[in-house]
């Protein structure tokens, strides 16, 4: 895709993956504007404040961006929870709800308010943000495993839906980022964010627009089923159950 002289909104750029990616976009001379809720916490960049959990909050946020930036051509739906949960304790219903508010709906709704801009202009890029768990589960986190899977499953669909129209659909499948030093110290194996990113620019600019931007480290994961690795790698994740109480 082309990567320079674009107007991008990272929903999720308040920190991490979005804020990092943002930044990437930043410097190579694009227009950046960041959402979430804690916009206070970002430096140098364009924000707007938004919950993509509050269809109010996103049609505000959707209506103040279009004003000012009536050229927006880039939708980066990146907002997302990572929550443990225990499915031998009923109450962890209260993570699931969370989780499919935040990861599914929210990426729905978020979609769903700059698509009408987006066909409009007869052209632009959405860029979802799933998961190598989506593709193979991490059984500590259930729920969202399943929200990722859906929000692949989804991005298949918007993709066949807007093919013709000029708005290109990508999926970007993160493996392990470490986005914090505290990340890198509880899983050593995860991708620092920088290295990430230059994985992850280096497939964006290709001119094709990928339909899935997948690192080296993710592919073992999104292929696993095809590769005959699933049931070991599952396994191999679930070691990670014993540290749940009573386990
Ligand atoms: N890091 C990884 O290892 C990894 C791996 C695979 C996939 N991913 C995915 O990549 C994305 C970014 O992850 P990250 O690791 O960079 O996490 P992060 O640093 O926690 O960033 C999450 C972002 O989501 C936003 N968000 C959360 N709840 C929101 C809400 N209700 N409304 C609006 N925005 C909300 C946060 O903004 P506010 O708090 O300001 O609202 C923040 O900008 C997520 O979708 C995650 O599932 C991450």
């Amino acid at each position: 895709m082309k990567l320079g002289n674009r107007t991008v909104l990272v929903v999720g750029g308040t920190s991490g993956i979005g804020l990092g990616l943002a930044r990437r976009f930043q410097a190579a001379g694009n227009t950046v504007i960041v959402g979430g809720r804690n916009t206070d916490l970002v430096e140098g960049l364009e924000t707007v404040t938004m919950d993509v959990t509050s269809p109010d909050s996103i049609a505000a946020a959707r209506d103040e961006v279009l004003a000012a930036h009536p050229e927006l051509d880039v939708v980066v739906t990146m907002s997302g929870v990572m929550l443990i949960e225990d499915l031998w304790d009923p109450a962890h219903i209260a993570a699931a709800e969370t989780t499919i508010a935040v990861n599914v709906l929210g990426t729905i709704r978020t979609i769903d308010a700059f698509t009408p801009h987006l066909l409009g202009r007869g052209s632009g890029t959405i860029m979802t943000v799933s998961s190598g768990i989506g593709f193979l589960p991490f059984p500590l986190m259930p729920t969202y495993g399943a929200s990722k899977a859906a929000v692949h499953a989804y991005t298949e669909s918007l993709r066949a839906q807007l093919a013709g129209t000029g708005v290109e659909v990508t999926e970007l499948v993160p493996p392990a980022v470490a986005t914090t030093p505290k990340q890198k110290e509880l899983n050593p194996a995860a991708l620092d964010l920088d290295a990430f990113l230059d994985e992850v620019w280096a497939l964006l600019a290709q001119e094709a627009t990928p339909n899935e931007i997948l690192v080296e480290a993710v592919r073992q994961h999104r292929y696993a089923e095809r590769e005959g690795t699933y049931a070991e790698l599952v396994e191999r994740r679930s070691a990670s159950l014993k540290n749940l109480p009573n386990r």
